[in-house]
């Protein structure tokens, strides 16, 4: 099975990757092998690392017309010519996966009806919230809730830069140009700063989640372009954080859907989103609240979207995916003795000379380092707490024993695991 691609820049480049590393993976889960086939770029000597140069094109035709060509990938971003590359593809009978926002939410029925037309798939779950699968989560396992709510925060750069700002004191132009590098920003940063990225993925939720055809033009925006660093200290002050938000409302029987910069309350669950990260809050009647968080922007994140959708469709179209429930890759189960985590210790001791010293030695012995000692009451009433660093289980139970062991430990010491400290996930 043979996959073309549309660009090849941030996104496209890490598809390319994620097809090439995980062509193992991907056909036990599919049942498909997946090979890169024609890739179509404007400057054929740029530097491509992991792109085989043979494959590199500037002429579509080469992707479009290409009848081993099953699926293309379109990851080159913009209207034109994009939008006639997309109708061609669809009108002979290829599925298309798209990243491209801009582009659905301007031209989005006329691209499902071409799909439809050709007896082909159109898939787009890049395009809002890269790595998140919030598309497939409105049009799936939320089909029967009635969505009457959609806040987010649907744009990596805007949340990076700002975020930037609050917590490292970046200068907007300094954090902007970060954003670039690090791949999160569209080719025209104007899109992101502008609030144009994020009133375009607003249009694309809030159609399928309200199942009205909300267009970019719906879509009233503001960025975070106009802000002034005064507003966002104040904001501060006042126990706020200032996020650009997507808001979309079912309001009596009508949608308002718009983009803003807006003050959250520190308390409110999406202050807590830093960084390039992303959050949607979907409200229904039936499900109350539901928060989607994860990656919002970045090559290899969108990849994910993008490789996910291209499985999806060949489940779809070339045989089914039921199976891969039960798909066995091999990997045995850990070992529980092995497994890591931070730990926290409370134990009864007699405050006498050298208690701590015998109990620090006992967890120094398996490998387990302190990082918080802690000791209230004296005599024999003294309570000692300790945090340790990541260890293993086993380590711990055989320190433990060791512990209960000492004359001047009284009871049953209480082990707690550490969340977010161990290392592997502990
Ligand atoms: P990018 O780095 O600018 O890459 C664009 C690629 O498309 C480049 O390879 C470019 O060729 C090629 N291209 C552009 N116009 C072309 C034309 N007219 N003919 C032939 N090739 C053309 O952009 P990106 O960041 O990968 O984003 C691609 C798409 O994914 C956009 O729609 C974007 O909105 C979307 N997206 C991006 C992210 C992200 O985090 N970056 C996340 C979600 C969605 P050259 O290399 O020769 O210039
Ligand atoms: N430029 C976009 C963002 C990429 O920063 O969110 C992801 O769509």
């Amino acid at each position: 099975m043979r996959v073309g691609l549309l660009g090849c820049g941030t996104v496209g480049q890490a598809v390319v990757r994620l097809l090439n590393d995980g062509v193992g993976t991907i056909e036990r889960a599919s049942g498909h092998r997946l090979e890169v086939g024609p890739v179509l770029v404007r400057d054929p000597a740029r530097e491509r690392p992991g792109v085989d140069p043979a494959l590199i094109t500037t002429d579509a035709a080469d992707v479009l017309d290409d009848p081993t060509v099953a699926i293309v990938i379109e990851v080159m971003g913009g209207i034109d010519p994009t939008r006639d590359y997309l109708l061609r593809a669809l009108a002979a009978g290829k599925s298309v996966v798209t990243a491209n926002k801009q582009l659905l939410s301007r031209h989005g029925p006329e691209l499902l009806e071409a799909a439809q037309q050709g007896g082909a798939e159109l898939r787009f779950e890049a395009s809002a919230c890269a790595a998140i699968p919030v598309i497939k989560v409105l049009r799936e396992s939320l089909l029967a809730a009635e969505i009457t709510a959609i806040t987010g925060i649907v744009n990596g750069t805007t949340n990076y830069i700002l975020t930037e700002m609050a917590r490292r004191g970046l200068a907007y132009s300094d954090a902007l140009a970060r954003a670039q590098e690090l791949g999160y920003a569209e080719a025209d940063p104007t899109e992101d700063v502008g609030g144009g990225d994020a009133a375009a993925k607003m249009a694309i939720l809030s159609s399928i989640a309200f199942h009205t055809r909300v267009h970019l033009d719906d879509v009233p925006h503001e960025g975070i372009d106009r802000l002034e660093a005064r507003d966002l200290d104040l904001a501060v002050r006042l126990g706020f954080v200032v996020k650009l938000l997507g808001v979309a409302r079912l309001q009596d029987g009508a949608v308002s859907v718009r983009v803003y910069p807006a003050l959250v309350p520190v308390g409110h669950r999406l202050a807590a989103i830093g960084g390039p990260d992303n959050a949607v809050l979907l409200e229904s009647r039936s499900t109350r609240e539901i928060m989607l968080v994860g990656p919002g922007a970045g090559g290899d994140e969108t990849a994910s979207a993008v490789v996910a959708d291209v499985l999806s469709i060949l489940g779809t179209h070339h045989g089914s995916f039921l199976h891969n429930a039960l798909a066995d890759a091999g990997r045995p189960i850990a070992a529980p003795g092995g497994v890591r985590s931070a730990f926290y210790v409370r134990m009864s001791v007699a405050d006498r000379p050298g208690v701590l010293a015998r109990i620090a030695s006992i967890f120094a012995e398996e490998d387990l380092s302190i990082r918080t000692v802690v000791q209230s009451g004296s005599g024999d009433e003294a309570t000692l707490v300790l945090v340790l660093h990541s260890g293993t289980e086993q380590r711990m139970a055989d320190a433990l024993d060791a512990v209960r062991a000492l004359d001047d430990v009284r009871g049953e010491p209480v082990m707690l695991r550490v969340l977010g400290t161990g290392e592997g996930g502990g």
